[in-house]
């Protein structure tokens, strides 16, 4: 449990550090908020601020493009793919199996793209957060939603969400937060793809040396 948290922290430092790397697309957006006034009685005066550009701005500073939008090779470096954003780790894109590592501190590896993950837990694909009707979010309530946020577990009741998914931070979100969000995430291009299932980790062998 320790490590899994340990684990947990490193992939949210990591995710933390990437922020700033987000495209000059959404940019605007965490900027026009941020230039909003905050406190009570002030917040008539954002009238302009709609609960999307709210979702979107949340979106944005919670780095949810860092593992769900894949990145592609840009002419400064890797950058967000944002002709499939949110979309989740490319179907195209089948995996390897995961390098196994050896005894020892590092534990975690990722994909190019950072949209696939692999640990103690297995490899873990991000999802399509798109409101594609098959294959994406398209046909979740917002109940749902929240639900999975909430208790980190499928639509609150099916298999926990796997890490690096920060669901010990994002639970925390306000219910307002979360309408936010997915009032955003009903507002982006729909994008077909099928991500893949997890797959369970090959033995615990290396986890029960330790
Ligand atoms: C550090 C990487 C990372 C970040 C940041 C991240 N996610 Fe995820 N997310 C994942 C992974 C990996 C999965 C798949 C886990 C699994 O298959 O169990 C996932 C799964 C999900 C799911 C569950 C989908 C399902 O079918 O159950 C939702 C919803 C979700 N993420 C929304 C978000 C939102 C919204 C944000 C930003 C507020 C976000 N994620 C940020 C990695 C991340």
């Amino acid at each position: 449990m320790k490590r899994t948290i340990a684990f947990l922290r490193a992939i949210v430092l990591a995710s933390a550090l990437a922020v700033p790397a987000l495209s000059a697309a959404q940019a605007p957006a965490a900027r026009a908020d941020d230039a909003a006034p905050s406190g009570a009685t002030q917040d008539t005066a954002s009238a302009a601020t709609t609960k999307v550009a709210r979702g979107k701005y949340l979106v944005t500073v919670a780095g949810c493009n860092d593992c769900h939008t894949p990145l592609k090779l840009g002419s400064n470096g890797p950058e967000p793919d944002m002709s499939r954003m949110l979309s989740g780790h490319p179907e195209s894109l089948a995996m390897p199996p995961a390098p196994r590592l050896p005894d020892g501190p590092w534990q975690v590896t990722a994909a190019a793209t950072s949209t696939a993950w692999s640990g103690p837990w297995g490899v873990s694909f991000t999802a399509n957060l798109t409101p594609d009707a098959e294959t994406g979010l398209g046909r979740w309530s917002f109940r749902n939603f929240k639900d999975t946020i909430r208790t980190g577990r499928h639509l609150g009741r099916g298999r926990p969400i796997l890490p690096p998914m920060p669901i010990p931070m994002y639970k925390h979100f306000t219910d307002e937060d979360l309408e936010a969000i997915y009032a955003f995430l009903r507002t982006i291009p729909p994008i077909r793809n099928q991500v893949p299932l997890p797959v369970a980790p090959p033995a615990l062998s290396t986890a029960a040396s330790q």
